[in-house]
């Protein structure tokens, strides 16, 4: 065979190849996406690099505004009922933990530990624009712009916080509603201009600051019952909606019935994360 033809037909293998892994991989599934697989170490370090560098550039042109002093304990304390909603679940606050069953790939590192890796353009633009495909999420689409810096605030100001502090923060706090005020969603081009109105930004939507996750994911009303309480609802997520009027009619408490198309409070249930759970 000639040096060209060879060259023709290796170049079509290696096509050919590359098809096939592609189609694997997009189609038949074959590499994890399970969070608890961990990448391979040159792939961690590749997209970990990545991460830092995109965010690096993409700050470098954010100016902190004039009059805007991350270092400011006022500022950052205006954040608390933002922070600790928003974010002590998954990064954690002085003295108080991530919640246990926030597992993340990457992990949430805690921010008293990493705030410090970041200058304040890079915590804010992080804050307002999130971190794709990482749970990471972005809080500009949806706050205002004195939010998100108090935010980044707050978030420079965590390393050098102390337990302490942060507990007497929540107290003051404590019981204001998580004021969600100025979570006007601007037009696209358009700032959002804030008054200076003080207002409860504060709080942890009326929970103990320290577990926001655990009363926050209510779930949505439902009709209320007229049957005994305990019910087994085996079955009745995946009937059909009832046919017939049953919502007031009560149906016979024998738990041995068969499952009947009742109107299953499907969702009813409490989230239970007692502390003897944990
Ligand atoms: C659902 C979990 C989750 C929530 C809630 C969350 N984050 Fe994150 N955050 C992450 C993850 C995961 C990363 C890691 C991204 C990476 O390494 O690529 C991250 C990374 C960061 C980083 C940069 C990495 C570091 O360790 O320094 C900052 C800063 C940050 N988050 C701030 C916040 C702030 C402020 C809030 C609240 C407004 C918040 N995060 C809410 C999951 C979360």
């Amino acid at each position: 065979m000639k040096t060209k033809q060879k060259a023709l037909l290796f170049g079509a293998g290696a096509a050919l190849a590359a098809a096939i892994t592609f189609g694997s991989v997009v189609w038949g599934g074959v590499v994890t996406v399970a969070g608890t697989d961990p990448h391979y170490a040159p792939v961690q370090w590749m997209l970990e690099t990545t991460m830092r560098s995109s965010v690096r550039h993409h700050a470098a042109d954010v100016e902190v505004p004039t009059g805007i002093d991350l270092q400011d304990p006022e500022l950052a304390e205006r954040a608390f009922g933002h922070y600790s909603v928003a974010c002590t679940p998954c990064h954690g606050a002085p003295g108080v933990d991530a919640a246990p069953w926030l597992v993340l790939n990457p992990p949430a590192e805690p921010l008293v530990e990493t705030a410090d890796q970041w200058n304040d353009a890079e915590l804010y633009w992080i804050v307002k624009h999130g971190i794709k495909m990482t749970g990471m999420p972005a809080l500009g689409p949806t706050h205002g712009e004195d939010d998100l810096w108090a935010i980044a605030a707050f978030v420079r100001q965590l390393p050098d916080m102390s337990a302490d502090e942060y507990a007497a923060m929540a107290q003051r706090h404590a019981g204001h509603g998580h004021d969600h005020g100025s979570m006007a969603v601007p037009a696209a081009g358009e700032e959002v201009v804030e008054d200076d109105a003080p207002r409860d930004v504060i709080g942890a939507c009326d929970t103990p600051s320290e577990s926001p996750s655990e009363t926050a994911i209510e779930p949505p009303a439902v009709a209320p019952s007229t049957e005994a309480p305990v019910r087994p609802r085996r079955g009745a997520r995946r009937r059909p909606a009832p046919s017939r009027p049953t919502l007031a009619a009560p149906e016979p408490t024998d738990a041995a019935a068969p499952p009947v198309a009742e109107p299953a409070p499907a969702h009813a249930h409490r989230h239970h994360h007692g502390a003897a759970h944990h």
